[in-house]
């Protein structure tokens, strides 16, 4: 069942999960206009203010009050006394004991695994019978999405396989793949994590 839930943090190994703040809408918008989160994640077109600040005043709060997604703002040291907006981590419920992980980062918050930690901490916490108590949680990404592919890996999740058809992105049915994890599952990376295909965007 999906119920209400006040807003609250997770710790993370050197990182600090918490809430958005409208004081994060500048620095959302900027890094929606990256490319890569373009291509991968379904955002308006274009992304402006408006855009940032109903994003973190409505939909993310939303998701809370009816208990549909919990979203996390991912927040990384830059030094003793200042944390900056890396990105955000998000699980979206089902209400039958299965959740979908999804989550982002700013490019200049990218290649130092902070996504993996901030992906292990929310697995941790959803899988947790004092946390959320869900029997499993899922790993979705369109096909070719190699940056996410190993984070979910890193992170522990099982790759499944691919579905077809599985979502419409872009306009177009596109196939995803998919991986999960379940309680008992390891807390350690279990695949291997090699030999893939560098796929760069142009002027990336
Ligand atoms: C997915 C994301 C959060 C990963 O962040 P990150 O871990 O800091 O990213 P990194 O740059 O360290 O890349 C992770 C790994 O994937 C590799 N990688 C990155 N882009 C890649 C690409 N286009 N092709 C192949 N490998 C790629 C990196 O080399 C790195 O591997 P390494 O640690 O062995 O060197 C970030 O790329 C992002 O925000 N992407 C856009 C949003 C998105 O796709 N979200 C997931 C939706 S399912």
């Amino acid at each position: 069942m999906l119920t209400s839930v006040e807003p609250y943090p997770l710790v993370a190994d050197g990182l600090v999960l918490d809430q958005l703040t409208p004081g994060d809408v500048e620095r959302v918008r900027a890094y929606c206009q990256d490319p890569d989160i373009r291509m991968w994640i379904p955002l308006p077109a274009p992304y402006g203010r408006a855009d940032a600040h109903e994003f973190i005043t409505g939909t993310q709060l939303q998701g809370w009050q009816t208990g549909t997604t919990r979203t996390w703002a991912i927040r990384e040291p830059i030094s003793a006394a200042t944390l900056r907006l890396a990105g955000t981590v998000d699980i979206k419920l089902d209400g039958t004991g299965s959740g979908e992980i999804g989550f982002a980062l700013a490019p200049d918050s990218r290649g130092r695994g902070i996504a993996t930690v901030a992906v292990r901490a929310v697995l941790r916490h959803a899988l947790a019978p004092s946390g959320i108590g869900l029997r499993r949680v899922v790993w979705k990404a369109v096909v070719g999405n190699w940056a996410s592919r190993h984070v979910a890996v890193r992170a522990g999740f099982t790759i499944e396989g691919t579905i077809r058809s599985e979502v419409i992105h872009h306009g177009r049915p596109r196939d995803a793949w998919v991986g999960t994890v379940v309680v008992g599952d390891p807390a350690i990376e279990s695949g291997t994590w090699a030999d893939v295909p560098v796929q760069r965007l142009p002027g990336a």
